[in-house]
């Protein structure tokens, strides 16, 4: 029983500064104290550390048709698979702590290199499925499923390159989204034309959440035995319980519907990976407003790693 937390404190992926705190803050808010207290042992990778990831971000030039960052997009994404690959390799449980949400193509990368049939589980208000061509906003944290999915490849800027020499991506058969309310027309398509399970809010009001887990579970999982990563965005949950992220949107998951996400899961004895992303300490509106988002991402960690096969 040992985690290894992934510290991911990228902001390349979209235009608000801040993001890149919430690693820290979530360990100086309790976060590794929680994990020892759960019987758990750690450790921790810091693959990012010691590039100048502020140069990056600063370098004007790294644009790529309407994409923003692509190098350092592609950077970070790389360091942080790098890092997954590990404790993949060493059988331990990742929880990678961003950062923004471009680092999710890295994290599901690596857990499909380890388990080419695992269930993927992507608790969102969006679905980061645009690509280089169908992206309105060029932010590249609105695109890591396309980029883990291999979707629109012919027009990836060349720093994604080695996602294809990989030799691997992630079937769209089998991840699920749970908590979308803020989807581009684009991603609709895909979503549409590729046959993605996905739970808006809509559902979760018309089924309830139990139903809507064990249903994603279902899709993602037929065989009931495989491995399953979530990718959970805290802006999944409500503004009112999560307001310090930086792509709001009204009308989401309640405190307690966001947590038995991760109650359940772990209780399924199939959980085995997790990602907190974009929580910005940066952006809360008064420092309760930051707490409570801070400890909604604690929160979350400490249901996912409750009961959990590893
Ligand atoms: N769909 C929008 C875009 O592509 C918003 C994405 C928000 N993503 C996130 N990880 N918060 O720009
Ligand atoms: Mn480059
Ligand atoms: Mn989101
Ligand atoms: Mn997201």
């Amino acid at each position: 029983k040992k985690v290894t937390v992934i510290k991911a404190p990228f902001n390349g992926g979209q235009g608000k500064l801040g993001v890149e705190q919430a690693p820290e803050k979530l360990i100086e808010n309790g976060l590794l104290d929680d994990i020892k207290e759960q019987g758990w042992r750690y450790e921790i990778e810091d693959p990012l550390m010691g590039d100048d990831w502020r140069a990056m971000r600063a370098d004007a030039s790294d644009v790529y048709g309407n994409c923003k960052r692509p190098h350092m997009v592609s950077e970070g994404a790389k360091k942080v698979y790098e890092a997954s690959v590990r404790a993949r390799e060493n059988n331990t449980f990742p929880l990678t702590v961003g950062g923004d949400h471009a680092i999710g193509m890295a994290t599901l990368l690596a857990f499909v290199k380890k388990y080419p049939d695992g269930g993927i589980i992507w608790v969102d208000a969006h679905a980061d499925i645009n690509t280089p061509t169908t992206t309105e906003s060029g932010n590249l944290h609105g695109c890591p499923v396309a980029f883990a999915m291999g979707l629109d490849q012919e027009h990836w800027p060349a720093d994604f390159d080695w996602i294809k020499q990989l030799g691997h991506f992630i079937n769209p058969k089998q991840i699920a989204y749970i908590g979308l309310r803020d989807v581009d027309k684009g991603e609709r398509k895909i979503l549409r034309d590729l046959g993605i399970t996905a739970f808006s809010m809509y559902h979760v009001d018309k089924y309830g959440i139990n139903t809507v887990v064990q249903k994603a579970i279902k899709a993602i999982n037929p065989s009931g035995k495989a491995p399953i990563h979530v990718s959970y965005d805290v802006d999944g949950i409500d503004p009112q319980y999560v307001a310090a992220t930086g792509t709001p949107v009204r009308g989401g998951l309640s405190l307690r519907e966001g947590l038995f996400i991760m109650e359940e899961l772990a209780a399924s004895h199939l959980l085995a990976g997790l990602d907190i992303v974009e929580v910005n300490p940066a952006l809360g509106p008064t420092k309760t407003h930051t707490l409570d988002t801070v400890n909604t991402g604690l929160s979350i960690s400490r249901c996912a790693l409750g009961d959990t096969i590893l």
